[in-house]
C-alpha cells in the first residue's frame, strides 16, 4: 500500500472553537489541559487511547495510533474562540457546572487567559439565548470578513502553523435547504444581501473555508451540509464534517439496531426521551432547535434496519423522540429508551435502557479527536466531506451520490481503514 504524503505536524495548531464558552467547549478545553499536564486521563479518546491492528493478527503489531498516525501533540495545541457572552473559559466554565473546582483548579491560567472573540449572532436562529457580544456589520458578507480577520489575527498573535475550527455553539432552529444553499454564487450574494436563510454558523464556516481552516460541526446544524459549501471545500482544498456529536441515545441505538437485524429479531416501536437541564437543554425546549435535533436523531434507525429489504420485520415502526428540559439535572442527562421487539412467530419483549450519562464528558473526547484527524486530514491533502469521520457524528454527512453510514461498528472500521490506508498499511476488512 502506498503511503499517503503528509505534512509532519510540526509547529503549533490553533483551536478555534465556536461556543468557546459552552458546557462541552469548556470540558474539551480544560481537559485537553488537564491531559496533556498528566493530571488526568482523556478517556473516550481514540486518538490518545487506542491501539490499531497493522498486518495479520499472528504479527502481534498493535500499537497505539497515535504512535504510528502522525498526530498533533496536545503540548502544541493553542485554544481560542468566540461567544456571545464575554466570560473568559475559566468564568464558563464554572458556570456551566461540569467539572470540579477542584479539576478546573489545576488549569485555571490557562483558561482565564482564552477571552472569547465578539460572536456572530442572530436571535432568529437561537430564541433562548440573548447574546450580548456580538459582532455588528452591515451584511453577512462583511460578518464573515471580521471572522476571517479573527482567525488571521490569530494565527499571527499565536504563532500558529495550523488552525481548526470546530462548532460547539448551540443548535440553530431548522433550516431547509433551498436554492441559496445551491451553488457557491448563490450562497455568496445571499450573504452580501443578508438573505434570512443564512445562519451565522454559515458565516463562520464560510470564513473558514476561505481561510482554509478545516470545519467540524458538532451541531446539528445545516451549515456546511450543501452542494454550495462541498464546491467551496473542495475548491480550497479543506477538509469539512458533521452533524451533530454521537454521544449518548444515539450511540446506543446505532450499537442495538445492528444487533436487532443481525438475529432478524422485528421491531415496532423505540420510544425514547430524555431530561437535561443544562444550556443545551433549555435551547432544545424552543421548538425551532429542537425540530433541528429531532430530524438528527430520527434518521438512524430506519437507515440502519432497512425496512424496505424487511417490511415484515421494520415496515411499520413508530418511532418517538422527546427532549424535556429539567434544570435540576443540569449536565447530567438521562436518556431513557423503551423499545418494543418481537421474535419468533411475533410474540412481543421489551427492552428498557435508562443511560444516566453526563453530556460533556461524553462529548469532550469527540471533539479532541475530531481536531486531531481533521488536522491530520489537511496535512494528508484530503478536503470535503470526511465521511471516514462518520463514526463521530448522529447526521454523517455525504453528497448526493452516497447515503451516510450509521452502524457505528462499520464506521470504526472505517476510520481504521482510513488511518491504515494514510499511513500506508493493508486494510482489514474486520474489527481489531
Ligand atoms: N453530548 C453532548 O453534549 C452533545 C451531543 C451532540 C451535540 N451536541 C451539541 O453541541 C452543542 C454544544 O452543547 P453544549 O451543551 O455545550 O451547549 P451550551 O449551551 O452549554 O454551549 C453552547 C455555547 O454556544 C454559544 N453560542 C450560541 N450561539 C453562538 C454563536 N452564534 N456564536 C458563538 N457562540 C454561540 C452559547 O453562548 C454557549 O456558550 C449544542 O449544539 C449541542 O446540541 C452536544
Amino acid at each position: 500500500m502506498e503511503k499517503v504524503r503528509i505534512k509532519e505536524p510540526e509547529g503549533k495548531l490553533g483551536v478555534l472553537v465556536i461556543g468557546v464558552g459552552g458546557a462541552v467547549a469548556t470540558t474539551f478545553i480544560a481537559g485537553t489541559m488537564i491531559a496533556r499536564k498528566g493530571l488526568g486521563i482523556p478517556v473516550g479518546s481514540i486518538t490518545q487511547l487506542a491501539t490499531i491492528r497493522l498486518g495479520k493478527r499472528e504479527e502481534n503489531r498493535f500499537p497505539k495510533i497515535k504512535d504510528v498516525v502522525p498526530l498533533a501533540n496536545l503540548n502544541d495545541i493553542v485554544f481560542g474562540g468566540w461567544d456571545i457572552f464575554e466570560d473568559n473559559a475559566y468564568e464558563a466554565a464554572r458556570h456551566a457546572e461540569v467539572l470540579s473546582i477542584e479539576d478546573l483548579g489545576k488549569v485555571k491560567d490557562e483558561l482565564q487567559a482564552i477571552q472569547p472573540m465578539k460572536a456572530v449572532f442572530d436571535q432568529n436562529f437561537v430564541k433562548r439565548l440573548h447574546g450580548t457580544w456580538v459582532k455588528e456589520a452591515p451584511t453577512k458578507w462583511d460578518l464573515k470578513e471580521a471572522v476571517r480577520k479573527d482567525i488571521q489575527n490569530f494565527k499571527t498573535e499565536n504563532k500558529l502553523d495550523r488552525i481548526v475550527c470546530i462548532w460547539c455553539g448551540s443548535t440553530e432552529v431548522f433550516t431547509k435547504i433551498s436554492e441559496v444553499h445551491q451553488t457557491l454564487p448563490a450562497l455568496q450574494q445571499a450573504m452580501k444581501e443578508n438573505n434570512p436563510e443564512i445562519a451565522p454558523s454559515m458565516v463562520y464556516a464560510y470564513a473558514c473555508l476561505e481561510e482554509g481552516v478545516p470545519y467540524i460541526n458538532g451541531a446539528p446544524n445545516l451549515t456546511v451540509d450543501m452542494p454550495a459549501m462541498w464546491d467551496f471545500s473542495a475548491q480550497t482544498q479543506t477538509p469539512i464534517c458533521g452533524k451533530d456529536f454521537k454521544t449518548g441515545q444515539t450511540m446506543l441505538k446505532t450499537v442495538l439496531s445492528p444487533m436487532l437485524k443481525t438475529r432478524m429479531l422485528g421491531l415496532n416501536g423505540w420510544f425514547s426521551t430524555n431530561i437535561l437541564g443544562n444550556r443545551d437543554g433549555e435551547v432544545l425546549d424552543d421548538p425551532g432547535s429542537f425540530k433541528t435535533k429531532e430530524e438528527s436523531k430520527l434518521s438512524v434507525i430506519d437507515n440502519i434496519l432497512q425496512p424496505s429489504l424487511y417490511p415484515q420485520l421494520y415496515g411499520n415502526v413508530y418511532h418517538k423522540v422527546r427532549i424535556n428540559y429539567y434544570p435540576p439535572r443540569k449536565d447530567n442527562k438521562e436518556g431513557w429508551d423503551n423499545i418494543d421487539i418481537f421474535g419468533w412467530l411475533g410474540y412481543p419483549m421489551q427492552l428498557k435502557v435508562d443511560f444516566l450519562c453526563r453530556d460533556s464528558i461524553l462529548a469532550a473526547p469527540l471533539c479532541l479527536d475530531l481536531v486531531l484527524f481533521n488536522d491530520l486530514a489537511k496535512r494528508a491533502g484530503l478536503s470535503g466531506i470526511q465521511s471516514w469521520l462518520s463514526f463521530y457524528f448522529k447526521s454523517p454527512m455525504h453528497d448526493n451520490e452516497h447515503i451516510a453510514e450509521h452502524d457505528l461498528f462499520i464506521q470504526y472500521i472505517k476510520l481504521k481503514n482510513t488511518l491504515r490506508q494514510i499511513i500506508g498499511e493493508d486494510v482489514i476488512d474486520f474489527i481489531d
